[in-house]
């Protein structure tokens, strides 16, 4: 893999990824859809790999949508089923190398041999210090914003908290996300130019990556093109170039969105 170009001073502190494609790049080898979720498999622990070796601080991996549980049945069990072996297999190499795993999403609606397994390795590496995994099973991203206002509502009712004192730290503090910054970077593979229900309330400046690539596919090389065109970028955070030139930059530092617009 050659990193050369990749300046490790301005990685991501934050990169998020849609997986998509697997099912064609089976269909495309005449394969089953299950033996395409089974070779991205592979490509997830590729990036988790790499981002630690990188010292990426949170990696996010969009894994199954709401929208997922209306596929066959046989295929939600194999996801569920690889999922489930893989969190029971790459325990070990999370606790070795201090990964903390978080789970969002509706988890309840997972099978309770999943979830089961899932608790367990979120309770086991809770303490951990280094890289940050953040997987999104049975997530929407739209459900996440039901019960941010669900929860404020609640507050506001219970006199908790005054309307007039909403803010945008509050509503972030009240999403699935509230323990992590935004994304700076969100890879989406396969090709669509789509969000699909994914982070809609955290992505307001994160840089947007989408490659014709099939997840499967996407190995240590094709992670370090999207860093490096991330690099390329010039974030102005809603500035003009000329403020940026002047060092107002520094202003624009994960925190606060306040500080941002
Ligand atoms: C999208 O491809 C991918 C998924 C719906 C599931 C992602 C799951 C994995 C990568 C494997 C297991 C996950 C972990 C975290 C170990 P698609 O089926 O929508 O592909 P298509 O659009 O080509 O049909």
């Amino acid at each position: 893999m050659d990193l050369r170009g990749l300046d490790m001073r301005r990685l991501p502190n934050h990169v998020a990824i849609i997986m998509d494609g697997n099912g064609r790049w089976a269909r495309l080898r005449g394969k089953s859809r299950i033996e395409g979720h089974r070779r991205g498999r592979a490509s997830v622990r590729a990036v988790v790999e790499l981002s630690r070796k990188l010292g990426i601080p949170y990696l996010s991996l969009y894994a199954f949508s709401t929208e997922n549980w209306l596929r066959p049945k046989d295929e939600v069990n194999a996801l569920m089923g690889l999922l489930r072996h893989y969190l029971a297999a790459e325990q070990p190499k999370m606790m070795r190398h201090g990964i903390r795993l978080l789970a969002i999403g509706e988890k309840s609606r997972l099978p309770a041999p999943v979830l089961q397994t899932l608790n367990q390795a979120v309770r086991a590496t809770r303490k951990n210090k280094g890289m940050t995994v953040v997987l999104a099973l049975s997530y929407s991203g739209r459900h996440d914003i039901v019960r941010m206002v669900q929860g404020i509502a609640r507050k506001v009712k219970e006199g908790r908290c005054a309307v007039k004192d909403i803010n945008e730290r509050m509503v972030s503090g009240h999403m699935e996300t509230c323990s992590i910054p935004d994304p700076d970077l969100l890879i989406r593979t396969s090709g669509e130019m789509r969000i699909s229900n994914f982070f809609l309330w955290q992505i307001p400046y994160t840089e947007l990556y989408v490659t014709p690539t099939l997840w499967p596919d996407f190995r240590e090389g094709e992670y370090v093109q999207a860093l490096k065109e991330y690099q390329r970028r010039r974030r102005r955070f809603g500035r003009t170039d000329e403020q940026i030139d002047r060092g107002l930059s520094s202003l624009v530092q994960p925190g606060g969105l306040e500080n941002r617009i």
